[in-house]
C-alpha cells in the first residue's frame, strides 16, 4: 500500500520520486506524522521543496548524504581512533619566523607569481563568539581610518595586480552562507566592489545540510513539515569550487595557486608573498601557514602521520595531539624543542594549494573533503544523541585525500606578522588573556596591525620606540607608534626597504602612507604627531625632516555609559576605545609629478602666549 504521503496529486513528479527514494532509505518517519491527504497541502509542498533543495545541494544527493552519514556514524559509535596505528613525526617545514635573507628570497619568488594566484576567502561563518550583528568582513581592521576587512583585502588584491609585469585582475572567490550572502553583496555593491572589477569577484554560497537524529541517519525535523538544517563547515569551499566548475576555469585561465584566507585576519597578506614563494620553491601541492606553538597551547598542531607505507601531513586538534604523542612517541606528550616550541607548528588555517593537483582531488572526491560527524551521545552505549548531529567538513583536512605523489609542507611565520584574527568579544578576550591564551579580539587585531607596520619600517632601519602595553577592558593593547603602510605602498619587505630609509617614530605617533611612490628619508615623528600621506599613481613624493606636533590621534576609552548604550557602534564596544583626531597632518598629492616635502617647515610654531 502506498504511503499516504504519496496520495496527493498536487506533488511534482520530482517530489514524488524523492519521497519514494527516502521511503526506501529508512526515512518514512519524515511523512508518518503528516495530516490526512487534502489537509495542510501548502505546508507539505513547502516541506517537499525543502527536501528537493537539500537533495540538489549535496553531491550525489540525499542518498549519498545518508550513505556517508551511516558510515561515519557507525565509526563514531564504535569510538574508532582516526589516527590508530599512526606515528606522529615533525612535518616538512620551512621556518621563516626569523625573517632573514631566506625570507626575502621567498618573498621575491612569490611576488613574481602574483599573476598566477587566486584568493579564496571563506566568509560563511556566523561569528557567534564575536556576537556582532553584521558580517565580520564589514568590521574595521583599525579604528583610525576604519578600513574594513573586505576593503583591506580588496586593496591587497589591487596592489598585487599593480605589481604584475602584465596586469591581470587577481581572482577573488568569496564563500558566503545564507547568513552572510546578502550583507556581503551589499557591502561590495555599495562600495563599487572596492575598486575591484565585478567579474574578478566570484561568490559561492554554501548551503546547510540536514541534521540527523540517530545512528540510522534518520533526518531530524522540527514539527511535521520542517527539516532541521545546520552548517556543514568551511570545508564546503572545496565542494563549491568543484561543483561550480570555478576551480577548473581558473586553472584554464592560467591560475596556478589558490590561497585560502579567513574573514578577519588583517595580517595574512604580510606573509602571503613569502608563503607563495615557499610553495613554488618546494613544489608543495599543499602548504599550511603556521606559527610556533608552545606545547599544550589550544591550537591545532601540524604533524606528519606515518603508518606502514602511508603518510599524511595534517592538522591535529590539540586535544587529540597530546594523547597521540603519549601513546606513541613520548610518555610526556607534547614537549618543547630546543627553542621552547613544539615540533608540531600551530595551524592558522591559511592554505596555499596548487591548483593542478587540487583539481584532480576535487574530481575524485566531488569536493567532499574528509567529512566527519561529532554527535553528543546521551548514553554510554552511544545509542542516542543529546541533540541532532550533522556531517561537517573543515578546509584544512584536504591532505587526508592526498596521495604519496603529493608534497605537503608547512611554512612557519612570526605569529603576529601572519595571524591576528578578531574572533572573540571583549569579555571572552579578557578571559583568554587572563588564562594566558591569545585574546584574538578587535583590540589585539588592531594592535598587531600596527605592530606589522612597525616590523616593516623597522626592517628598513627606522627607529621605533613603542608605548608600554596597556590593558583596556582586560585586553592588552599597544598604543603606538601606529604605522599604517597601505598595500599600495608596499607588498614586500624589499619594497619597504627601498622606500623608507632611517628615521624615527616614537610613542603614540601615527604614520599613514598610502601610495605607490612615497619615499621617506630620515623622517621623524614624535610627541604623538600624526602624518597621513596620500599619493596617487604617478605622484613621486619624497619626505624628509621632523614632525613633532600637534598631537594627532588621541586614544579615548569608552565610558561605562557608552559601553552600555545600545546605540554605541559594536565596532567600538568590542574595542572599548576610539581614536579622536586632534590634528592629523594630511598631505595629498593627486596629480602626477615630483614632490619634495620638508616636514619641519609644515608648521610655523605659534608665538608664545598667542
Ligand atoms: P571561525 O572559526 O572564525 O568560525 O571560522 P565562525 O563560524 O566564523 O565563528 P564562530 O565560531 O561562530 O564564533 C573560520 C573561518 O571560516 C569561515 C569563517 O567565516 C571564518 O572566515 N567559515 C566558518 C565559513 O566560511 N563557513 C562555515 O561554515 C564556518
Amino acid at each position: 500500500m502506498p504511503h499516504p504521503a504519496l496520495e496527493s496529486a498536487s506533488f511534482s513528479p520530482e517530489a514524488q520520486a524523492l519521497v519514494h527514494e527516502l521511503l526506501d532509505n529508512k526515512q518514512s518517519h519524515l511523512f508518518d506524522d503528516w495530516d490526512p491527504p487534502g489537509e495542510c497541502e501548502p505546508e507539505k509542498r513547502a516541506f517537499l521543496e525543502q527536501l528537493l533543495q537539500v537533495d540538489a545541494n549535496y553531491p550525489g544527493g540525499l542518498a549519498n548524504y545518508l550513505a556517508n552519514a551511516r558510515r561515519l556514524l557507525t565509526q563514531s559509535r564504535e569510538g574508532k581512533n582516526p589516527f590508530e596505528g599512526y606515528r606522529p613525526e615533525q612535518p616538512d617545514a620551512v621556518d621563516l619566523s626569523a625573517m632573514d635573507e631566506s625570507y626575502d628570497q621567498m618573498e621575491s619568488l612569490g611576488r613574481d607569481h602574483f599573476d598566477r594566484v587566486g584568493i579564496v576567502l571563506v566568509a560563511g561563518g556566523l561569528g557567534e563568539r564575536l556576537g556582532h550583528d553584521g558580517i565580520k568582513l564589514d568590521l574595521p581592521v583599525e579604528a583610525i581610518l576604519n578600513t574594513t576587512y573586505l576593503a583591506h583585502y580588496a586593496k591587497c588584491l589591487l596592489a598585487m595586480e599593480a605589481r604584475m609585469a602584465r596586469a591581470r585582475p587577481v581572482p577573488f572567490v568569496i564563500m558566503v552562507s545564507e547568513d552572510t550572502h546578502a550583507p556581503t553583496l551589499r557591502a561590495l555593491e555599495e562600495h563599487g566592489y572596492y575598486g575591484l572589477r565585478k567579474d574578478q569577484v566570484h561568490i559561492l554560497k554554501q548551503e546547510l545540510v540536514p541534521a540527523l537524529k540517530d545512528n540510522d541517519a534518520r533526518l531530524a525535523k522540527e514539527g511535521p513539515y520542517e527539516l532541521i538544517l545546520k552548517p556543514h563547515g568551511h570545508g564546503d569551499v572545496h565542494m563549491l569550487l568543484q561543483s561550480s566548475g570555478l576551480a577548473a576555469r581558473l586553472r584554464a585561465e592560467g591560475i596556478e595557486h589558490l590561497v585560502f584566507i579567513q574573514d578577519t585576519n588583517g595580517q595574512v597578506f604580510n606573509a602571503l608573498p613569502a608563503a607563495l614563494g615557499v610553495s613554488i620553491e618546494r613544489e608543495y601541492d599543499f602548504n599550511s601557514l603556521a606559527v610556533n606553538r608552545v606545547p599544550g597551547e589550544a591550537v591545532g598542531g601540524l604533524a606528519r602521520l606515518v603508518k606502514d607505507d602511508h603518510e599524511m601531513t595534517l592538522n591535529i586538534e590539540y586535544n587529540q595531539l597530546d594523547p597521540l604523542l603519549r601513546a606513541t612517541l613520548n610518555p610526556d606528550g607534547d614537549v618543547p624543542g630546543p627553542k621552547g616550541f613544539s615540533v608540531f607548528p600551530g595551524n592558522i588555517n591559511i592554505l596555499v594549494i596548487r591548483l593542478a593537483s587540487y583539481i584532480k582531488v576535487l574530481e575524485q572526491s566531488k569536493g567532499i573533503i574528509a567529512e566527519f560527524v561529532n554527535p553528543k551521545y546521551a548514553d554510554e552505549a552511544r545509542s542516542e544523541f543529546k541533540k541532532p548531529a550533522r556531517l561537517e567538513t573543515m578546509m584544512q583536512d584536504l591532505p587526508k585525500l592526498l596521495g604519496p605523489e603529493h608534497k605537503v609542507g608547512v611554512t612557519v611565520f612570526h605569529r603576529a606578522w601572519c595571524f591576528s584574527p578578531n574572533k572573540n568579544n571583549v569579555e571572552e578576550a579578557a578571559n583568554k588573556h587572563a588564562a594566558g591564551s591569545p585574546p584574538e579580539s578587535a583590540a589585539t587585531a588592531e594592535s598587531d596591525f600596527y605592530l606589522a607596520g612597525r616590523m616593516k619600517a623597522g626592517r628598513a632601519g627606522m627607529d621605533l620606540r613603542e608605548e608600554a602595553p596597556q590593558t583596556i577592558l582586560g585586553v592588552p593593547f599597544v598604543n603606538g607608534p601606529r604605522l599604517i603602510l597601505s598595500p599600495a605602498f608596499a607588498m614586500t619587505l624589499a619594497e619597504v626597504r627601498e622606500k623608507i630609509s632611517g628615521g624615527r617614530v616614537s610613542g603614540p605617533s601615527t604614520l599613514i602612507l598610502d601610495g605607490p611612490d612615497i619615499r621617506l628619508q630620515d623622517v621623524c615623528l614624535e610627541a604623538g604627531a600624526a602624518l597621513r600621506v596620500h599619493a596617487a599613481a604617478g605622484a613621486k613624493v619624497t619626505l624628509r625632516g621632523k614632525l613633532s606636533g600637534p598631537p594627532g590621534f588621541a586614544l579615548e576609552k569608552l565610558s561605562p555609559e557608552e559601553l552600555a548604550a545600545p546605540d554605541t557602534p559594536s565596532a567600538l564596544k568590542m574595542r572599548g576605545y576610539r581614536f579622536v583626531d586632534e590634528g592629523v597632518k594630511t598631505l595629498r598629492f593627486e596629480s602626477p609629478g615630483e614632490y619634495e616635502v620638508e616636514l619641519d617647515t609644515l608648521y610655523t610654531p605659534l608665538p608664545e602666549n598667542s
